[in-house]
């Protein structure tokens, strides 16, 4: 049996009103092009969105970072754009920053997150897509469902757990890369992640190796160096049997955190789990949200999706993020609703500052 391989490989090409949701017609070229590839390229697909991100997954035997895999991505989100441009949707064709595919999508303004591993008897996968945030948004959940048993019982009572799990860290900054053996380096790994605009969690893996969990890691404005909108990425978390359960796997979400984003990409703002009827950005361009799609992977095929999120179970996340949510804007332009002048290097602010230079004085001491 061939290893079976997942990627999800998005990027906001166009959406209405404004940056809020992905059009349909775009959803179902996407879903048609991939289909289209069944028995081809593809074992699977599946196609949807989270806000204005058209998420695009994908089943195949290829491995992680297989050129005709990133190429096909690269052409549905070209045709979506076509489409985006004729309805003279917002933003159309805004993450494909490349001119011309260079062979690896990643660095062209896509955010990709991949895993390659041999399928169990039962393979549950969940898959997360947020919108107007960015990578490191995943730190906080990583850390909980594989190395907090506070959150994830199974550290302590399942054997095929209990070791722990190896997190590689990337350094988004001096592109460097680090792994974190767990529970032994947790103390040093938190010393990295608490800076989520910069250190990222990108894979997880069990003490032998195995993949567990794989992020998409790609920051717009790094790659464009300008201000391009927030990342808003995707991570793979695989569940039961040896990892943690499905329920630990979403547990975290259960939590209002702080995440930076939301309006123009200069805001802290609640990371709201929600079911995909709800998967539009709307007050305040947001809040930030995520949508969570759990299958089950069968010889490749995608059997699913179930909408996790979409559950009483997280009603009380929702109201204490909403609740949050108007504490924050209470504070209107103010740190720290608005994100850390560091950070707001990366946003149109400096453009703001370039034209007011001129009007500062010294001051005499
Ligand atoms: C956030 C986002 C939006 C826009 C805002 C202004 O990631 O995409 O909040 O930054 O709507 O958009 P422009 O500058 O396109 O008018
Ligand atoms: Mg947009
Ligand atoms: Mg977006």
């Amino acid at each position: 049996m061939p290893k079976t391989t997942i990627s999800v490989i998005k990027a906001d090409v166009g959406s209405f009103p404004g940056h809020s949701r992905t059009h349909p017609k775009l959803i179902e070229k996407a879903a048609q092009m991939l289909k289209a590839e069944r028995g081809k390229l593809l074992i699977d697909s599946f196609v949807t969105h989270c806000g204005d991100d058209l998420e695009l997954i994908m089943t195949h035997n290829r491995g992680v970072d297989n050129k005709e895999i990133h190429k096909l991505a690269w052409n549905v989100f070209l045709e979506c754009t076509k489409i985006a441009k004729d309805l003279k949707l917002y933003g159309a064709g805004q993450d494909l920053l490349a001119d011309a595919f260079a062979g690896n999508i990643r660095g062209m303004g896509p955010g990709v997150a991949e895993m390659e591993f041999d399928e169990r008897s039962s393979d549950p996968v969940l898959i997360f897509m947020a919108d107007k945030t960015e990578p490191g948004a995943w730190n906080f959940y990583l850390y909980k469902i594989f190395a907090d048993p506070f959150n994830t019982p199974g550290l302590i009572i399942d054997p095929a757990l209990h070791d722990g799990f190896v997190f590689e860290v990337h350094d988004l900054v001096k592109k460097r890369k680090v792994r974190f053996s767990c529970p032994k380096e947790i103390y040093s790994m938190l010393a990295y992640i608490g800076a989520p605009s910069r250190y990222v969690i990108k894979h997880v893996y069990k003490k032998d190796g195995v993949i567990a969990a794989a992020t998409s890691t790609q920051r717009l404005n790094m790659i464009a160096g300008r201000y391009v909108g927030k990342d808003d990425p995707v991570m793979i978390v695989r569940a039961q049997c040896g990892f943690p359960s499905m329920g630990e796997v979403i547990e975290p979400f259960t939590t209002p955190v702080l995440v930076a984003g939301w309006m123009r990409g200069s805001h802290h703002g609640p990371f709201m789990p929600v079911g995909l009827c709800d998967a539009n950005c709307t007050r305040f361009d947001g809040p930030p949200r995520v949508i969570c799609f759990g299958f089950q992977v069968s010889n490749g095929a995608l059997i699913g999706p179930a909408d996790m999120f979409d559950d009483p179970g997280f009603d009380r996340v929702r109201v204490r993020c909403n609740e949050l949510a108007d504490t924050l804007r209470a504070q209107g332009p103010f740190e720290p609703h608005r994100l850390s002048l560091e950070e707001m290097e990366y946003t149109t602010l400096p453009l703001v500052e370039k034209a007011l230079e001129k009007r500062w004085e010294d001051i005499a001491e």
